[in-house]
């Protein structure tokens, strides 16, 4: 058959033209209808008839928080093949599956991630997890998760970076970014996916897949940036999410989708509904029927139906009667060989199985022992050292994680660290004879990885034990008692204790929330017969969401949080409590004290009765604080820095202009440490009411003791804008305050006008 298409020279838009011309219904629709671990044998009829556009491989990985069977490259080649060369039109599949925050190197989990505010990181974290995923014959990724969160409880917070618009629009940005680069076809690059879009982070009582109730304005100003950075870094994908929002679930959105998304955002890629979300419809009360809920999805702008098979089932027929218009289905078949096509995989359908990234043809079998490179060259990552050995059998993975992907989790893994408490500078240690080690991560390996990560191995994991064993001088005696009872009974004859506590993995991440934020039940209890000498109590708190611990800020020496920190989680924590690395991670989300306090944000908008006006009966609890333990922004270092001199390079800003805003930052304290500087505003009059501090800006700046350095902002009105009353989007003239601190509460203040 004559394929014009295949024609790399012709525009993209020729070529799909070419092709969509020449596609049967039931062709369309197969591109629109995704399976799950599709395999040669058992769906080999329908790859032949061109029924399926992509499969997706992990389903049996429970929400992301089991392991499951890995993908082999050979069986991926094996269905692209009958794909490729035994259907009439021989459209390749994409192939996708969940690496979330890592392939086989396993980096923080993305909530851990966001703490390091580091895009440069992150970027890299995601270029290596798309190498790796490449190298398996991956082409596509369900990530990055781009839901703000304010609700502690609602376990996919893991997932995401916190409750701030800006931050998680910079991380969406690098994140893209590195997964895709600046072209999909280039070697180990992979599109990446926009998830959840949009408002799942406002899951009511923090209970996954449950109703929102966002307003416009919070839904355009909170919600929507993240996406719309990723829109503009260029995301190939979308994934709408399984939330209703006042009554609409985002799946059958024309507004969201097809308006909103599509339409105003210009996204051009495929919008992919989340698992089964289609047949969701009906359970949502949203569609009476398959037949509607499929018409539904079509006509809001959902292109590709995951998994629930309706698409394939019911959409020929709907567009043979006349219900749905055959546009839409050309429209999202357009946009799904768009991203085909954009990824090469019409020119290289398949993977090479020994590591030579996308190939035009499946080659010869190689013999065992034989030129295994599962990463291709560039400087940008290096070459495995274990290049002349063969994988297990079933396995396409490299021996061993590569040491260059190795020091890029470390470093992003120590950067995410927060220290929440330190007193009397008890970190880092000093000089103990003898530390008791407790708790349950103290021997954990693959729970320091969180929440999904399907393809990391508990034998690249080095414990908590063994990291603080190998960097102690041999004559400190390090005794681990995982016992609470005879880790009390040690605890007495130490001189320093470390308590490695936290939550499960299984305990955040999807269909995880829980009902209370406070510590997994009897952790407190052990920490409390720890306490009872006086000796200093150390604690690193692992977990997938901020944990309320208020007896731990009033009662332990020191407060690691170390979230799920991946691979090298261990290596990154003891570095830490040894001075090796000051700890410089800042939290993406505000701390609750307690559960009911839920949600509280740091950017949340001004009441006529505040709490800091001292009124009495203003918006306050009377049985407890009503701030934060710990604020948005904050983490300690090893050293202090000194805010001062904040300069405004202009006192008025035009709607279309810029201004300047810089800080003189000295480190006061002893020892070299990097600082985390945070640009606020507040807009303080406007159309609709204004949140009380915004993040605009973050720089990370390294100091030297007794050594002054300058942070630099450039704020663009453009930064400022914000859903006015009518609706459109721009910023108001008036009045501004601006701050310039470490966190979300403390800072130097001045201000601006952006006269009328
Ligand atoms: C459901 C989850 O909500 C989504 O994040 C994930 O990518 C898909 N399942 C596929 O595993």
């Amino acid at each position: 058959m004559n394929r014009p298409w295949l024609d790399p020279q012709l525009p993209e838009p020729e070529r799909i033209q070419l092709l969509l011309g020449t596609m049967t219904l039931r062709e369309k629709v197969g591109q629109m209808h995704q399976i799950a671990n599709v395999t040669s044998t058992s769906q080999d009829e329908e790859l032949r008839a061109g029924g399926i556009g992509s499969s997706l491989f992990a389903s049996g990985a429970w929400a992301g928080n089991q392991q499951d069977a890995g993908v082999r490259v050979e069986g991926l080649n094996a269905v692209q093949r009958i794909a490729v060369e035994e259907s009439p039109l021989g459209i390749p599949l994409i192939f996708a599956r969940d690496v979330i925050h890592g392939f086989r190197t396993v980096f923080p989990i993305p909530l851990g991630q966001a703490a390091a505010w580091d895009p440069e990181s992150v970027g890299r974290a995601a270029e290596i997890a798309a190498l790796e995923a490449a190298a398996a014959g991956l082409h596509w990724t369900f990530t990055p998760m781009l839901d703000i969160a304010r609700d502690p409880r609602w376990g996919r917070i893991a997932e995401g970076s916190g409750e701030d618009p800006h931050l998680g629009s910079i991380l969406a940005t690098a994140a893209v970014r590195g997964y895709q680069g600046d072209d999909l076809r280039d070697e180990g690059r992979i599109a990446a996916c926009a998830k959840h879009y949009i408002g799942y982070g406002a899951a009511e009582g923090g209970r996954d897949y449950n109703s929102t109730q966002i307003g416009p304005r919070t839904l355009r100003d909170v919600y929507l940036p993240p996406f719309a950075a990723a829109v503009r870094a260029g995301v190939a994908t979308v994934m709408a999410s399984f939330n209703e929002i006042d009554g609409i679930p985002v799946t059958g959105s024309h507004e969201l989708i097809r308006d909103l998304l599509k339409g105003e955002l210009g996204f051009d890629g495929f919008v992919v509904s989340d698992w089964g979300a289609v047949g969701e419809l009906i359970a949502h009360g949203f569609a009476a029927d398959a037949a509607e809920a499929v018409r539904k999805s079509v006509e809001a702008g959902i292109d590709m139906d995951m998994v629930s098979g309706l698409y394939d089932r019911h959409l020929a027929a709907e567009v043979e009667a006349g219900r749905v218009d055959a546009a839409l289905v050309d429209d999202a078949v357009r946009r799904i060989l768009r991203i085909k096509f954009r990824l090469g995989l019409f020119e290289r359908p398949y993977t090479d199985p020994g590591g030579g990234g996308r190939i035009g043809a499946i080659p010869a079998r190689r013999e065992p022992g034989i030129g295994t490179m599962p990463f291709p060259g560039r400087d940008r990552v290096s070459r495995p050292t274990n290049v002349q050995q063969t994988p297990p059998a079933g396995m396409t993975q490299p021996i061993s994680i590569p040491e260059s992907h190795r020091a890029r989790a470390r470093r992003l893994a120590t950067r995410s660290l927060v220290l929440l408490k330190n007193t009397d500078s008890v970190l880092p240690l000093r000089t103990p004879k003898r530390i008791l080690l407790t708790g349950a991560f103290a021997r954990a390996r693959t729970e320091l990885f969180g929440t999904w990560t399907l393809d990391g191995q508990e034998s690249d994991v080095t414990t908590i034990e063994e990291a603080l064993r190998a960097a102690l001088p041999a004559e400190v005696k390090l005794e681990t008692k995982l016992f609470p009872d005879e880790a009390v009974v040690y605890g007495r004859y130490a001189d320093a204790i470390i308590a490695c506590i936290g939550e499960h993995p299984i305990r955040s991440g999807e269909a995880n929330s829980t009902g209370t934020i406070d510590l997994p039940p009897g952790q407190l209890e052990a920490l409390k017969g720890l306490r009872a000498y006086g000796v200093p109590l150390i604690v690193v708190v692992f977990a997938g969401r901020p944990l309320a611990l208020p007896w731990l800020a009033d009662h332990a020496d020191a407060i690691l949080y170390a979230w799920h920190p991946g691979v090298e989680g261990a290596g990154a924590v003891v570095d830490v409590l040894l001075g090796n690395e000051s700890p410089s991670g800042r939290l993406p989300v505000s701390f609750p004290r307690r559960t009911g306090q839920i949600p509280i944000y740091y950017n949340h908008r001004p009441t006529g009765r505040p709490v800091e006006g001292g009124l009495r009966g203003g918006n306050r609890y009377c049985d407890g604080p009503d701030t934060p333990l710990y604020p948005f922004g904050f983490g300690l270092g090893y050293t202090t820095f000194e805010y001062s001199d904040l300069r405004l390079s202009s006192a008025s800003m035009r709607t279309d202009g810029e201004i300047e805003i810089r800080a003189t930052l000295r480190n006061s304290g002893a020892v070299a440490g990097e600082e985390v500087a945070q640009l606020y505003v507040r807009d303080l009059a406007a159309s609709v009411s204004r949140p009380v501090k915004e993040l605009k800006g973050f720089a990370r700046i390294a100091l030297a003791p007794g050594e002054s350095g300058e942070v630099t902002f450039r704020l663009l009105a453009t930064d400022l804008a914000f859903s006015r009353l009518d609706g459109s989007v721009g910023v108001e003239p008036g009045g501004f305050r601006c701050w310039i601190g470490p966190d979300a509460t403390r800072g130097i203040e001045g201000g601006f006008d952006v006269p009328g």
